[in-house]
């Protein structure tokens, strides 16, 4: 896996996701960093392509998760843009997602949450727009959130 991936098309950003996931086991959780229209959902898209989900994938503000059944398990979509804190996250039971090791977990807007409450299986990508705002990203593959992994 690469540290930073450039793209310069939504169907770029979805081809990086998708090398990104199959570096990836069930039990993992990527948590997607950046503003709005950055690019979060796109790469849950191609993600879940990968997979072999056909299934649209959008983003789930009103539902906050959505689940996605696949030959590997499930894929769950997060996205905690409505939740107000790690308690408001912890009274919907996000715990159960983030640690089912059956399933991959994509957290939109992750920093809603205390970092401490990741897995140590966590992978963080940062996406920012490049010098062209309209089309670039820079998704950058950050350190684990978790504490046990920080130096
Ligand atoms: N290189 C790129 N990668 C991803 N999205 C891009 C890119 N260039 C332009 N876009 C556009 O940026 C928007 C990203 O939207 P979305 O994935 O919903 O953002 P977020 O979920 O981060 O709010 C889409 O309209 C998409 O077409
Ligand atoms: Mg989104």
């Amino acid at each position: 896996m690469k540290k930073q991936y450039i793209t310069h098309s939504p169907e770029e950003t979805e081809q990086a996701a998708k090398e990104i996931a199959s570096e990836l086991s069930p039990g993992w959780v990527v948590a997607l960093y950046g503003d709005l229209g950055a690019g979060k959902t796109v790469f849950s898209r191609g993600f879940a392509r990968a997979l072999n989900i056909t299934e649209p994938v959008s983003s789930p503000t009103f539902t906050i998760v959505q689940e996605y059944p696949c030959e590997k398990g499930v894929l769950y979509h997060l996205d905690l843009y409505r939740i107000d804190d790690t308690d408001a996250a912890l009274a919907f039971g996000v715990d159960e997602f983030l640690y089912d090791k059956n399933a991959y977990a994509l957290v939109e807007w992750p920093e809603r949450l205390d970092k401490g409450l990741f897995p140590k299986n966590t992978l963080c990508i940062r996406i920012e727009r490049g010098r062209d705002a309209e089309n670039e990203r820079i998704l950058s593959i950050e350190d684990t959130p978790s504490p046990e992994k920080k130096k």
